[in-house]
């Protein structure tokens, strides 16, 4: 059974709960998808398996609380993870101007350091067009782990 680790970083729940909705209906197609909504470098050190960032901005294109301890330590450390294929979901706001989806970028910058394999396009979520992420969030979400496993 394929194992997805979904990084979650979220100050309203809303990625969270996008989260958590590619959860249950990856975990009904037959993968094996942990949502991590405090995530530690050890968490994805143990396997090579998927790793889908789910985010969304804070501050001034900032990643939230609950994932900077992770996103420091991965550029602390920058763990190698050759090949290891990742996606990027970052919800955010266009009024925000240039920091719009930041995090998503921080993210992709940190993953890139480590030799990790991004997988498909980043999915940014506009909090402007969109009130219900995980419509947007689940297709992306099966056509990523398709391309990750190929
Ligand atoms: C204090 C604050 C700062 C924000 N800063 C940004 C930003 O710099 N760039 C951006 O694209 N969105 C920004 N946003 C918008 C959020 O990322 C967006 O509303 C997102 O959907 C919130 O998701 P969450 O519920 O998971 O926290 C900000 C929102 C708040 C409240």
């Amino acid at each position: 059974m394929t194992h997805i680790r979904i990084l979650v970083g979220s100050v309203y729940g809303g990625a969270l709960m996008t989260a958590k909705a590619i959860k249950q209906a990856l975990d009904t197609e037959g993968y094996s998808v942990s949502v991590l909504e405090n995530p530690v470098l050890d968490d994805i050190t143990s396997d090579a398996a998927p790793l889908l960032v789910c985010t969304s901005t804070t501050g001034q294109g900032e990643v939230p609380s609950n994932l900077l301890p992770f996103y420091i330590a991965l550029r602390e450390q920058l763990p190698q993870q050759a090949g290891r294929p990742f996606g990027v979901i970052v919800l955010g706001d266009s009024s925000y101007g240039d920091t719009f989806c930041g995090a998503g970028e921080l993210m992709e910058e940190a993953l890139h350091e480590t030799s990790a394999r991004k997988v498909g396009k980043t999915l940014r979520i506009d909090a402007l067009e969109t009130l219900e992420p995980e419509n947007e969030a689940l297709p992306w979400a099966r056509e990523w782990i398709t391309a990750a496993l190929t």
